[in-house]
Order: C-alpha cells, then sequence, then structure tokens
C-alpha cells in the first residue's frame, strides 16, 4: 500500500492568485476596518475564511449545470434534485432554499417563537441568530470534553446525553420543538457525532416525542469519521452510514455549499406532513415556488450531482488527510490547535498561542489581522469577536478564542498549504509582538460580519 495519499482530481480550469505587496496589505486592512469580510477577494492570496460555497465543482458538476432545466414550475432539474436528496435522507418532503440559513429561518418560523427552547450539541451561529430572531432560546450542550481542546478525542461533537435527559425534565416536553444535531460540530472545532450518540439521541428524542433535525451542511465528513473510528464500522460504505445517520432524525437542514460542493443552495428536507406544509407556505412567500425554492434550475443539479460525488471514498480519504497535513505542520510550528483536527478546518487555539492578549483585545482578530498583514492570508475568527456578549455595559468574552483555518474542498494544493505552514512558523517565532485590538463598533446578532476594529495603539 502507498503512503502517499493523492488529491484524487486533476486540474482542467485555474484561477490566478491575488498577490499584493505588504505595504498593500496594510492599507487593505486599514481600509477595511480591520475586518476581514470586508477585504476584496482579489486581495487574498490564500482564502481560509470559509469552506462555504467555495470548493471547486467538478467536470460532472458543470455539465449538469448545463443541463438545468429552468422552467418556473415543475423543472426536470427539481425531480433529480428531490430523487438525490431522498436516496441520501430518506426524508419525504424536500424543500429547495437558497442556502442553509433560508432552512434554519423557515424551520424556526414554523416550529420556533417566545416560550420554547431548542437543544443542540452546538448552534452554528446562524442557526442561532435564527432560533432568536423567532424568539426562541437556542441551547447548546456539547460533551463536557468538546471544550478541552488539548486532548483529543474521536467524537467531540456528540451532544452530552445526561444534560440533554436533564434539560428535557427540565424545560418541559411540550416547550421542546426539537433538538438539532450539529454534524459535523462546526462552532466547536469540526468535530464529528458518533453514531452512539445519534442514536441515544433519537432513543431519547422518541421517548419524550421530541423531533431531531440535523443540520447536514457537513454530514459526508461526519459519516467518514464514523467509519474511520467507530467500532464496528470500518468495513461499511460510507454511503450507507449517511443513510445511518439520516435514520436518526426525522428532518434535515443543510446548506450545500459545503459537502454538495455547490456555490450556493440548501434544502430542508421533513418527514412531517404538516411542518412541510406549513414551510412550504414560508417557502414560496420568500424563496420561491416549491419546485425551485431560492435556486435556479443549474444549482439544483449541481447539488443533486455533488451529494453523491462527496460520499466517495477517494475523496473522503484525500479530504480528511488534507487537513491532518496541515494541522501537523502548525504542531511542528509550535502552534496549538484543537485536537484533533476537524473534517473542515484546522482550528487554532488562540487563549494558547497568544496568551498575553485578553479576551477583550480579541486575540482571535490580532491573529487573523496578522496572518493577512503577513503574506495575504485569510482566516476567521471564532472567539469573542464572534460569540462575545455586551451585558449591560459589561464585556462577557466567548468561552473560547479561536482561528479557524477552513480549507475549501479540491481547491489548495499541497504546496499553498506548506506556504500556509511556513507562515506561521514566521508569526509564531515573534508572537509576543502581536498587540489587542479594539472593537469600534459591533451590531446585536452576528456581530463579527460588520464589525470595525483598530489596533490598539502600544
Ligand atoms: N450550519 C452550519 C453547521 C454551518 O457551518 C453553516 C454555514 C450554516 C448552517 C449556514 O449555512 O451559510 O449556507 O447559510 N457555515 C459557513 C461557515 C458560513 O463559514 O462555516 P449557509
Amino acid at each position: 500500500m502507498w503512503k502517499t495519499i493523492i488529491e484524487p482530481f486533476k486540474i482542467k480550469t485555474v484561477e490566478p492568485l491575488g498577490f499584493t505587496a505588504e505595504a498593500e496589505r496594510e492599507a487593505v486592512l486599514r481600509e477595511a476596518c480591520y475586518n476581514v469580510f470586508n477585504i476584496p477577494a482579489d486581495k487574498v492570496l490564500i482564502d481560509l475564511l470559509t469552506d462555504s460555497g467555495t470548493s471547486a465543482m467538478s467536470a460532472e458538476q458543470w455539465a449538469a449545470v448545463m443541463r438545468g432545466d429552468e422552467s418556473y414550475a415543475g423543472a426536470r432539474s427539481f425531480f433529480t434534485f428531490e430523487s438525490a436528496v431522498r436516496r441520501l435522507t430518506g426524508y419525504r418532503h424536500v424543500l429547495p432554499v437558497h442556502q442553509g440559513r433560508a432552512a434554519e429561518r423557515i424551520l424556526f418560523s414554523v416550529v420556533g417563537g417566545p416560550g420554547k427552547t431548542v437543544i443542540s450539541n452546538s448552534h452554528f451561529d446562524t442557526t442561532r441568530a435564527n432560533a432568536e430572531a423567532s424568539g426562541c432560546e437556542a441551547l447548546d450542550l456539547p460533551v463536557p470534553g468538546a471544550l478541552d481542546f488539548d486532548t483529543p478525542a474521536d467524537f467531540k461533537g456528540d451532544i452530552d446525553l445526561k444534560a440533554l435527559e436533564d434539560a428535557i425534565r427540565r424545560i418541559g416536553t411540550p416547550n421542546i420543538p426539537m433538538i438539532v444535531m450539529t454534524l459535523t460540530n462546526n462552532s466547536l472545532g469540526g468535530q464529528p457525532v458518533s453514531m452512539a450518540n445519534l442514536r441515544e439521541v433519537s432513543r431519547i428524542a422518541l421517548h419524550y416525542g421530541i423531533p431531531v433535525i440535523i443540520d447536514a451542511a457537513r454530514f459526508a465528513e461526519n459519516a467518514f469519521f464514523i467509519k474511520r473510528r467507530e467500532p464496528g464500522f470500518s468495513t461499511r460504505k460510507v454511503p450507507e452510514i449517511a443513510s445511518e445517520m439520516f435514520s436518526t432524525a426525522s428532518g434535515c437542514m443543510m446548506s450545500s455549499k459545503k459537502d454538495a460542493f455547490a456555490n450556493i443552495g440548501g434544502f430542508l428536507a421533513l418527514n412531517d406532513s404538516e411542518w412541510a406544509k406549513k414551510a412550504r407556505e414560508i417557502l414560496i412567500l420568500g424563496e420561491g415556488f416549491p419546485t425551485y425554492g431560492g435556486l435556479a434550475g443549474r444549482d439544483l443539479e449541481a447539488v443533486a450531482r455533488g451529494l453523491e460525488e462527496v460520499l466517495e471514498e477517494q475523496y473522503l480519504t484525500y479530504r480528511i488527510r488534507s487537513i491532518e497535513y496541515l494541522a501537523e505542520g502548525l504542531r511542528r510550528a509550535g502552534v496549538p490547535i484543537v485536537e484533533p483536527p476537524g473534517g473542515h478546518a484546522v482550528y487554532v487555539n488562540v487563549k494558547k498561542f497568544l496568551p498575553h492578549i485578553p479576551p477583550d483585545g480579541y486575540p482571535g482578530q490580532s491573529l487573523v489581522c496578522e496572518l493577512y498583514r503577513t503574506a495575504g492570508i485569510r482566516a476567521v475568527e471564532i472567539g469573542s469577536l464572534m460569540f462575545g456578549k455586551n451585558q449591560d455595559g459589561r464585556f462577557v468574552p466567548a468561552p473560547m478564542e479561536l482561528v479557524r483555518l477552513a480549507v475549501p474542498r479540491r481547491v489548495y494544493t499541497q504546496s499553498h498549504i506548506d506556504f500556509v505552514i511556513e507562515v506561521f512558523g514566521e508569526i509564531a517565532r515573534r508572537k509576543e509582538a502581536l498587540g489587542p485590538m479594539r472593537l469600534l463598533e459591533g451590531s446585536q446578532r452576528l456581530t463579527h460580519f460588520t464589525a470595525k476594529l483598530m489596533p490598539e495603539p502600544a
């Protein structure tokens, strides 16, 4: 058996990278108010801001795009899409939406609202924001080990089962419209959820009569981790494991911008006909007719094809190995990361990397800015800028200070990643010189997208 795992594709179309001079990058940062979401993408050399909508589609996906049927109602592309989603998930009702958060908004409009609590292993930030916008509380119950970033474990994405049952008894079944299982857990390191945990959640939920809904953004990476790590799954086929994961729930929300390689798209898939009926009404109001949702026929085709490609074992072997490769390089460079690395990203543990910057100095954002300043690398802060709060004029930090290096699928080669590792090595040697940031302007929800900051004067 060969030791080297290779990219299971060759490259047909290429795009130039955005090379810039250091002085220019300082000006770009200033202009962007030290918020990298404001940086024009052609000023970015290696873009690790997100793996969402940034993946490379295959020749077959582009061919499917050309086959897209753009009929307003009953387009052939919808039926292709619907059967791909049904084949994968087994759920009856399939509603296409323009991206994951549209599915969240629709579902929370149907089942959320004041007095309700939704429980999750961890809500992603848009999921939380949509829950809260509906008036509903979003309760995260990750396993205790999930916040211990130094100690590796196989399934740190699991929900805390005891805490789940306690919460259900405390809050009361009528006030809990659903349990959301996020696969993989993006907010806490891209960590997978085990099948054992999904089965237990399903059992508990059935006992109390609460529906389970999967946030399926990275379902294929989760399924592959189960195959690799969970006893009894090593000889099972990944598509079979994925189907079994979906069978533990009665619906899902999916952003197809991740594990379907699509540049846009998503869906809400549900077994419950009453929920589906209400959801369809909201879909028509905000997204479009139920056979296209928020998408063009060509997008539906790209997603349908992507949902199959993402489950190919050679692809997933390469995908998970490429993330591990980045993690190994960062460890060698002396950069503490969330252990083990996730399925789509490596998360730098900034609390440990920059202990001299307190949470209200946004150490994660300081590192994000330094990565851009030094080499045009764009990453994202997952810490007090994203999750910190201002309560009655008092700063409440996030429990973690992380910087996520999310790797777009099939986009960067090993030498791009070697370059990122080299840059980290250089920053690590002078990390004490990195200073705090000051938040000048935020907003009530999803602050990190719109925040304005500046480096704290030395
Ligand atoms: N759920 C998870 C777990 C996500 O990671 C995301 C998006 C969404 C839902 C929302 O989907 O973007 O299509 O509306 N995550 C992106 C990221 C933005 O960078 O991690 P969307």
